[in-house]
């Protein structure tokens, strides 16, 4: 079991890209985990109080360090899983090969992490082959009819060297027989080579002829009764007929976990898209199957021809694998279009069809010699990147393929997927072989909530009622209100702006605005205070170095001084005692008391309680 987990986490490694996590703005725990895959949140109830709530976003060593607890760090961390994952088998038979490994995968991914994990894919020996014959009629292809008379029975002679579950089918196609492309005179309608001595079947846009069926006699018997046909112009409708063959499946009959060939013979380029419209054909190709009781494509007057992109999409959809043998004259054309189709190969066909067989076996042993990846589905959002590992040890970044693969040999890419940003929700996408059934189905989630486990508390007491929740230990807000306790409703906050006069700093540049109320900034002085913080407890005068005298209590640049004490700076002590003189007098009768000291108002008085007075004898003496 432990080297079971070991193997598993062997398959796949993480790398997180640094970021910063300290930015001003950040008030939620979401916001958080999108500065970067790194950053993590301080759930810790009143770790800092609401105007450094963006201190709660950090790296992890650096909350540790601000003393929030290991407990309550809330970090989710990139990770995927291997969630199904049989191994290859080179032979086939026991139900649940596969050609793929692993088959099933989850990702949860921060943006700005990447994860790599390694995708290997062999060759089933002995795959089945299905191969649908699809062929140009038109007037030129007369001589080719007859010269692959005998392919059935000389391919299936030659693929059963190959493998032993092999099928063949056969369609044939013309051009869509509106005008401009077909003569609409009533002879040249029943018999559109009636200009020359041949006698033609009436054109046709697409006809399935023979579903595949490994009885290849049955395709002998079908050629030969075959008819060319007829049409104006050198291009030919055969996308049309490829769009059939690729989405008609049940009637074409291509198998689940065969190899799926369409062998597309033609002499002349093919219509795409919009082309129809000098036919007045205007209604988009909706990539349907229309094909009616007697097999025809009963859309071929109807709808325009596909576009490409429309012609990729179902044939990647449903594996199909192209040959084109064409003539020497549009090999380039289909190479161009080859080159835009997964898996598509172009092969020279001779004038009349003689070397098909060779073509076919040829492009059939190139595809199964080649493994290219592909991803399908919704991957716009993420970046990926390969490096295929081919058997011989090479290894190729940014390569999705390996050519020259022996059969039972396997291909190994790592596959790397980063997340740039949040999405919207799961995203699937499958990494396959080109034209091979079996797929890496791929889960992948955002990791840009968060869900600090405990509970969200419904109408917690530390967030208004109805106005917030407790989240991650700080309260989430409904939209239109704000604060830590979500008290702070926006609408009232609009109606003062903090400032004391027009021309005053907002909040005296002491404090915060916050819901239309200054917070005032804390000073390591004192405190700061007031409706607009004009006021703090610490800029008062001072007398020998101490606040308000050091008897006194700092109240918005006034000194309110203790009982016993007054004056401006507190100095002057209310206390009579100093000033009693020995006989039990105030200042001995002669002066005022004055902060402690006396003040003598007798003329000629003098000493500090007024003792002295050399001329007060004659008051004495008149008092006597
Ligand atoms: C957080 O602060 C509030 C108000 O000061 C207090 O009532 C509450 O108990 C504190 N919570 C914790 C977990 O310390
Ligand atoms: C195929 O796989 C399924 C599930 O992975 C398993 O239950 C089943 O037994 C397998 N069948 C065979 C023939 O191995
Ligand atoms: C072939 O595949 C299709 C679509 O995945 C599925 O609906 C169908 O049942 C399969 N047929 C067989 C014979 O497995
Ligand atoms: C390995 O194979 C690749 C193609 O599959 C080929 O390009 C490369 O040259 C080969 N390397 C060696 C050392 O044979
Ligand atoms: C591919 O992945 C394996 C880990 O499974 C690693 O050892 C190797 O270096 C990777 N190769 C490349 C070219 O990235
Ligand atoms: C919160 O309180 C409001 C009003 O009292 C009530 O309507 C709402 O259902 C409560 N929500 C929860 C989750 O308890
Ligand atoms: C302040 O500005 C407002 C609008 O600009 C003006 O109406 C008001 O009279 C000004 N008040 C003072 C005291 O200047
Ligand atoms: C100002 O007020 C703060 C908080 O009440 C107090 O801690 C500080 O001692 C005061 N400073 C002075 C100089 O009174
Ligand atoms: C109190 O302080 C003021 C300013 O320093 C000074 O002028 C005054 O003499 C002081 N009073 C006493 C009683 O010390």
């Amino acid at each position: 079991m432990g080297f079971l987990l070991l193997s598993l986490i062997l398959q796949y490694w993480i790398h997180t890209v640094e970021g910063s996590c300290s930015e001003g703005s950040v008030v939620t725990c979401d916001e958080c985990l999108l500065l970067g895959a790194n950053c993590a949140w301080c759930t810790e109830e009143n770790f800092t109080d609401w105007f450094s709530v963006s201190q709660r976003c950090d790296t992890l060593n650096n909350l540790l360090e601000k003393g929030c607890d290991r407990s309550h760090i809330y970090l989710p961390v990139s990770e995927a899983q291997i969630l199904q994952d049989r191994p290859l088998q080179k032979k086939p038979g026991a139900g649940n090969q596969t050609q793929i490994s692993p088959q099933k995968m989850s990702l949860k991914l921060r943006p700005g992490s990447e994860v790599t994990f390694q995708v290997k894919i062999q060759h089933t020996e002995d795959y089945p082959v299905d191969i649908y014959y699809l062929m140009d009629l038109s007037a030129s292809m007369f001589d080719d009819l007859g010269n692959i008379k005998d392919l059935g029975s000389s391919l299936s002679k030659e693929m059963a060297k190959l493998t032993s579950k092999f099928r063949m089918g056969f369609g044939s196609f013309v051009e869509k027989p509106v005008l401009p492309y077909i003569h609409i005179t009533e002879e040249q309608l029943a018999n559109p080579c009636s200009h020359t001595s041949m006698i033609c079947q009436p054109t046709f846009g697409y006809k399935h002829v023979l579903p595949l069926t490994s009885r290849t006699d049955r395709f002998n018997e079908i050629i030969a009764k075959q008819q060319v046909s007829g049409n104006v112009d050198m291009l030919e409708g055969g996308f049309d007929a490829i769009m059939q063959a690729a989405v008609c499946g049940d009637k074409i009959g291509w198998r689940n976990d065969s190899m799926r060939l369409l062998v597309f013979v033609s002499d002349g380029d093919s219509h795409f898209g919009m082309d129809s419209r000098m036919a007045g054909i205007v209604i988009p190709n909706d990539g349907q199957c229309h094909l009616n009781a007697n097999n025809e494509y009963s859309m071929s007057t109807v709808q325009e021809y596909p576009t490409l992109g429309q012609l990729i999409d179902k044939v990647v959809e449903n594996n199909i694998l192209l040959i084109f043998a064409v003539t020497e004259k549009q090999i380039n054309v289909y190479k161009n279009y080859a080159d835009l189709i997964p898996g598509a190969t172009v092969g020279v066909l001779a004038k009349d069809s003689g070397n098909v067989l060779e073509l076919i076996v040829t492009a059939y042993k190139e595809l199964r010699s080649e493994i290219e990846l592909e991803a399908l589905g919704d991957t716009e959002e993420l970046r990926m990147s390969f490096t295929a590992i081919c058997p011989n040890g090479t290894t190729f970044p940014d390569v999705k393929y390996c050519s020259n693969i022996k059969p039972g040999e396997t291909v190994v890419f790592n596959v790397s997927v980063e997340l740039p940003g949040c999405l919207s929700g799961l995203r699937r996408f499958s990494l396959k072989a080109v034209g091979l059934q079996d797929s890496l189905d791929v889960e992948l989630e955002s990791l840009c909530s968060c869900d600090c486990q405990q509970p969200p508390t419904g109408n917690s007491s530390q967030c208004t009622e109805g106005q917030g929740v407790f989240q991650c230990g700080v309260c989430a807000c409904q939209p239109g209100f704000l604060g830590a306790q979500c008290e702070c409703n926006e609408e009232t906050a609009l109606l003062s702006d903090c400032h004391a006069t027009n021309d005053s700093e907002k909040c005296n540049g002491q404090g915060d605005c916050y819901c239309g109320q200054c917070v005032c900034h804390k000073s390591s002085f004192g405190r700061i205070y007031g409706p607009y913080c004009e006021c703090d407890n610490y800029s008062c005068v001072r007398f020998r170095g101490e606040l308000c005298g050091g008897h006194g209590v700092c109240d918005c640049g006034d000194c309110h001084c203790e009982s016993g004490w007054t004056g401006d700076y507190c100095n002057c002590s209310a206390d009579t005692d100093a000033c009693m003189s020995e006989d039990g007098d105030l200042c001995s009768g002669r002066g005022k008391c004055n902060c402690g000291k006396c003040v003598c108002t007798v003329p000629g008085a003098s000493g500090d309680k007024c003792e002295n007075c050399p001329t007060c004898g004659e008051a004495c003496t008149s008092a006597r």
